[in-house]
């Protein structure tokens, strides 16, 4: 595989890389992205519409039968060389951040800890009233668990459509994409605001922007470059011809 050669040069003098992701980079741990065709018990439910707070109120078993899903197969996925080689470059540049649109968790797992999780974090489950931590619930009784404070349904601290973004971690990652050398987009479809606008501003800020996705996406018009594949093969290599090393074993 054969970059062209002002790409890997600019990443080769980066001092200061953001990295935003979404759904795809996680496709090669066997985790469906958002917008995938849905399987089994799932495939009839339209995934936009169960991830609303109005879904919750109107049929709180059903949000929170469809998360418990989605968190077994979580639970059972690993990162895969895209989460390390993402962890590889946290080590290797002087201002490395990671944001990520995935309530999955792999980043953290994989190492990677200037990471703002924009989305939330399905493992946790929160008061849907009070917004208190819920934690050691009962698979076996009632659901949602009821809040230890309020007595109010417990829900994943995620944020669904039509809920704000956590104010500190969104300004953050908007820090991090305005003073960025070189901003990668990788495995976003890029239809979800406010993240999806962050790298238009990461180039009118003056970064080079570099999209990693197998199928075209709208941010074709603002990127520098469009790598055209896999995040978990595109990526490690990139890394590695712009001068990084491999930390991670399980790199391959
Ligand atoms: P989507 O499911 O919308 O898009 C996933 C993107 O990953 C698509 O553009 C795919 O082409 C691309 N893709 C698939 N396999 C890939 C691979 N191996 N390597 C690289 N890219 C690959 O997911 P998101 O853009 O993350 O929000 O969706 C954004 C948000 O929409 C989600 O965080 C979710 C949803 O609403 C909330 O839950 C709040």
């Amino acid at each position: 595989m054969q970059f062209a050669s002002q790409l890997v040069e600019r990443l080769r003098v980066a001092e200061r890389v953001t990295v935003l992701t979404g759904a795809g980079v996680s496709a090669e741990s066997g985790i469906p992205t958002f917008r995938d065709a849905q399987t089994g018990l799932w495939a009839r439910y339209d995934p936009t519409e169960l991830a609303t707070p109005q879904a919750f109120v109107r049929n709180p078993r059903l949000v929170w039968d469809w998360y418990a899903y989605r968190r077994d197969v979580i639970e059972q996925a690993e990162p895969n060389p895209a989460h390390y080689a993402l962890v590889d470059m946290e080590q290797h540049y002087a201002n490395f951040t990671l944001i990520t649109q995935n309530v999955d968790g792999l980043h953290w797992r994989a190492g990677s800890r200037n990471l703002f999780e924009l989305h939330g974090n399905i493992s946790r489950i929160r008061c849907f009233e009070c917004a208190a931590p819920v934690t050691g619930w009962d698979d076996d009784g009632e659901l949602p668990p009821r809040c230890p404070h309020c007595g109010g349904l417990g829900r994943p601290d995620v944020v669904w459509f039509g809920e704000g973004l956590p104010a500190p971690a969104l300004r953050e990652a908007e820090r991090a994409t305005e003073r960025a050398d070189v901003f990668l987009s990788i495995g976003t479809s890029a239809m979800v605001q406010p993240a999806a606008s962050l790298p238009l501003r990461a180039r009118r800020a003056g970064a080079y922007v570099i999209e990693i996705n197998p199928e075209e996406t709208s941010l074709a018009v603002i990127a520098d470059e469009w790598l055209r594949g896999p995040a978990g093969v595109i990526l490690p290599e990139l890394f590695r011809q712009a001068g990084g090393e491999r930390q991670s074993p399980e790199e391959g």
